[in-house]
């Protein structure tokens, strides 16, 4: 199987990814993919070691090297994300002033001193487990009776069951029942249309008057149960843990919205799009041969040494880089990689294109310390649901492929118009 077209040897791949990967792309944001594509070829790191940096009209500097990306993260003297270009000023605008403090401020520097046991490992498998066995379960068995199972759609109701679970949304049926596949869903779409405010905001991030007031309305809604929720939850819940470890109830509802943007289809997009490049690519019968080899003879790995689907989780992040970029805002003169940025203007971090120069998909690809894990970010901003997200993406994979049999994948769509490239529509079954 031939998932790149092939270059002569010693030559530069002739594309960067899968062709599905950059349909996946072209489906959700087609300027941006052209961005991305044009912008791993000219703005990546140089000859030399010096840093691609380039300016392009309508968008600011953009770059795609990992070294001045995680330069520009992590030098918080010089870049904001609540000025124009950073995620923080489109957040502003919904929820009011206050989120600039508790974004970039010393109250974001509060916030993560506080919120930082709040996805461990080990309580991110505890919420994986607890949230997503009844599902994961219905998927193995469908599986194992030669039935077929949409990804896409098993992703969105996943998620939506987590982020009913986290932030207390109240259940619409039985109260004492785990929400129905129907309710995940309506809260995933719900989440999913908020993060869409944000599509075209890499031209700008000021928001119209009236995209303001939807937005407004979308968190109103999935929020309504948080401030029961940060009341009377046990603090084995997250919202009872936010008042436990002290924040009010204004942070707790705004973590929850950052929560839910941040941490909704950009694990669904990685889920999906991880387990459609283990089967286009073929990697999977690798996966298949180290899980069966695992299960003969266990063998003792280092402390912090990732396991077989571990690494393929890590992988899949690199090649998927669902973040596909990240913005932020020049907040004072500075020069880098031999240009001078001035107060004012913004610059993009091209995650994607930065993340899969480091070659094609293979699961068991070593760390690469070049990117380290730039698809979560850096600096400061560092997702605060990484160990989440891994968790979420190793059950899926878990439970796709612990039988030991190869999947095929008999029909897929790419999400259309979307923030995060992903697949509406990806149907597996036996091969
Ligand atoms: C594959 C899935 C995910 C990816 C690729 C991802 C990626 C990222 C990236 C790149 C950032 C930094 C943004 C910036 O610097 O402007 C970020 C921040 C964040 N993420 Fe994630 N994320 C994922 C899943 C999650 C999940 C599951 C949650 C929680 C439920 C979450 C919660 C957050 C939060 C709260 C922040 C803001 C942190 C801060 O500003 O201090 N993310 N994420």
């Amino acid at each position: 199987m031939t998932p790149y077209p092939t270059a002569a040897p010693g030559r530069r791949r002739l594309l960067p990814t899968t062709r599905h990967e950059l349909q996946v792309l072209a489906a959700a944001r087609p300027a941006m993919a052209g961005v991305l594509l044009a912008g791993g070829a000219l703005a990546g790191p140089r000859p030399g070691g010096a840093g691609g940096l380039r300016r392009v009209p309508g968008l600011g500097w953009v770059t795609a090297d990992p070294t001045v990306g995680r330069r520009v993260l992590t030098d918080h003297q010089h870049f904001t994300l609540v000025a124009e270009g950073g995620v923080g000023h489109l957040w502003a605008q919904i929820l009011g002033d206050w989120v600039l403090d508790l974004f970039d401020g010393p109250g974001h520097h509060d916030l993560r001193a506080r919120s930082r046991e709040l996805f461990t490992e080990a309580n991110s498998a505890r919420l994986v487990d607890t949230a997503w066995s009844d599902p994961l379960g219905q998927a193995r068995c469908t599986l194992a009776a030669g039935g077929r199972v949409d990804i896409g759609r098993l992703a969105r109701v996943l998620v939506g069951r987590m982020m009913i679970s986290l932030l207390g949304i109240p259940a619409q049926g039985d109260p004492g029942q785990p929400p129905s596949a129907a309710e995940a869903h309506a809260a995933f779409t719900t989440g999913e249309r908020l993060a869409a405010i944000a599509l075209g905001s890499a031209g700008s991030t000021a928001l119209s008057p009236g995209q303001v007031a939807a937005a407004r309305a979308i968190v109103a809604e999935l929020t309504r149960g948080v401030p029961d929720g940060w009341r009377d939850a046990s603090p084995d819940h997250l919202l009872g843990r936010c008042r436990e470890i002290g924040l009010g109830l204004a942070e707790t509802t705004g973590l929850a919205s950052l929560l839910l943007v941040a941490g909704t289809e950009t694990s669904a997009s990685a889920m999906t799009r991880t387990a459609a490049l283990l089967v286009d690519t073929g990697e999977q019968h690798l996966l298949l041969g180290r899980l069966a080899a695992e299960r003969e003879q266990p063998s003792e790995r280092a402390a912090g040494e990732p396991d077989v689907v571990e690494n393929a989780v890590r992988e899949g992040l690199r090649v998927t880089s669902p973040a596909s970029v990240i913005g932020r805002g020049v907040s004072a003169d500075v020069d880098v990689a031999g240009r001078t940025l001035r107060a004012g203007e913004r610059i993009l971090v091209l995650t994607w294109a930065a993340n899969v120069a480091a070659g094609p998909f293979r699961a068991d690809r070593p760390y690469a310390p070049q990117t380290r894990q730039l698809w979560f970010g850096a600096g400061r901003h560092l997702c605060l649901g990484a160990a989440l997200a891994r968790a979420e993406i190793a059950a899926l994979l878990h439970a796709l492929w612990d039988d030991g049999v190869p999947l095929t994948i008999s029909s897929r769509r790419a999400t259309r118009r979307a923030l995060v490239p992903g697949y509406d529509r990806l149907v597996v079954t036996r091969a």
